[in-house]
């Protein structure tokens, strides 16, 4: 199975992704946030610079419903040399839903399959696209399914929530089953997205493709669990290593699956708690962590016009490393002071603070 880091627009930026590849590891591939336009932003031209980009596999995304936009997103993308775009069908946000992009695009399946025959017929560089299920309710899901069967995607990374569930709520795990099943006879390999924040819930997920005999899902992408555990991905190919038994990675798949299954099995679940006990009560990880952030911080510190979007990047960041620091005593009071830091001295600080807790 190979693992992606899943593209979240103002978080995954090169810097970022650079840093995850760097420090931790364990991603076959990552994605750029989406891109509306040909010409791009600074930020965006920056992004998708192979030269920023040199040590990953990197998916360039583009959101767009209009097939001439597409395609001049798609060659600007190409002259740069990649070889891969992602079409973005899943952005729930409601002023791209409102101009039917993103997962809004699925509101509209006949628009939906014209422009799908054209981008396919005429696009230079392969097409991946990233979907949701559709957009008020899951009853246009089979229709959506019918539609992409009939083009040659590079891969199909499911989402399966609706627009309207945002980030809620549970996946919706049997009609991805339902997908997987129906596109079983075509050659378009199948990503899962969703969820996947710990070694447990990835194993869930095999567990579930296992069951129903599922053999056309071929990545697992991760997002908000690789922000808050960023060795979740070297973590879970650790863990499957350390399972094989015969150099078979099928049975190390299976050695895993049972192991969990098992009473005691040797499976220490993620879990909130343990975490954060295992993340602080291991030292080199501890210590990685800081390297990992630092260069962060000196990344974004050389690139951002001062302190307060540079403080802006790193806050965003602590929304998801809270989960590392939970069991810190008073940790709840030093977010609040790195959310509150307004110069970079004083967020190193508090910072500092925080790392002479954990030693
Ligand atoms: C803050 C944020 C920004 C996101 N930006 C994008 C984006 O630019 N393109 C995209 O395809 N998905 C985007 N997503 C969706 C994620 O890629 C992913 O599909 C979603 O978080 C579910 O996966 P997860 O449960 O592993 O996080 C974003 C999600 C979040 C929370």
């Amino acid at each position: 199975m190979k693992l992606y880091l899943a593209p979240l627009e103002g978080v995954t930026s090169y810097i970022l992704r650079n840093a995850i590849a760097h420090h931790y590891g364990g991603f076959d591939r990552y994605f750029t946030p989406f891109i509306t336009s040909a010409t791009m932003n600074h930020r965006e031209r920056e992004d998708v610079d192979v030269a920023h980009n040199a040590d990953i596999d990197l998916v360039p995304q583009i959101m767009s419903n209009n097939v001439e936009e597409f395609l001049d997103i798609a060659a600007s993308i190409a002259r740069r040399g990649y070889e891969t775009v992602n079409l973005n069908l899943g952005c729930p946000s409601k002023t791209v839903v409102g101009k039917k992009r993103g997962s809004g695009f699925l509101s509209v399946q006949y628009e939906l399959d014209e422009f799908l025959a054209e981008v396919y017929d005429r696009c230079p560089v392969n097409i991946s696209i990233k979907t949701r299920l559709g957009m008020d309710d899951l009853s246009k899901w089979p229709e959506i399914v019918e539609i992409y069967r009939k083009y040659p995607m590079e891969e199909l990374i499911i989402h399966p929530r609706i627009q309207r569930e945002f980030y809620k709520g549970v996946p919706h795990m049997d009609e991805f089953v339902y997908a997987c099943e129906q596109l079983s006879d075509t050659d378009i390999p199948i990503s899962y997205n969703g969820d996947i924040v710990d070694i447990k819930s990835y194993i869930n997920l095999l567990n579930l493709l296992r069951e129903n005999n599922i053999e056309n899902v071929t990545s697992v992408m991760i997002g908000r669990g690789a922000m808050a555990l960023p060795m979740l991905a070297r973590d879970i190919i650790k863990y499957e290593m350390e399972n094989v038994t015969d150099n078979n990675v099928d049975a190390g798949i299976n050695n895993t699956i049972n192991a969990l299954n098992s009473e005691d099995g040797g499976f220490v679940a993620y879990d909130q708690e343990l975490v954060s006990h295992r993340f602080l009560s291991n030292d080199n990880e501890v210590k990685m962590f800081w390297i990992f952030h630092n260069e962060i911080l000196d990344n974004y510190i050389e690139i951002m016009s001062g302190d307060t979007p540079t403080l802006y990047k790193m806050k965003e960041l602590w929304v998801y490393w809270q989960r590392l620091f939970d069991s810190v005593s008073d940790f709840k009071k030093i977010y609040k002071k790195i959310l509150k830091a307004k110069k970079i001295d004083e967020y190193l600080a508090v910072v500092e603070h925080l790392k002479n807790i954990c030693a």
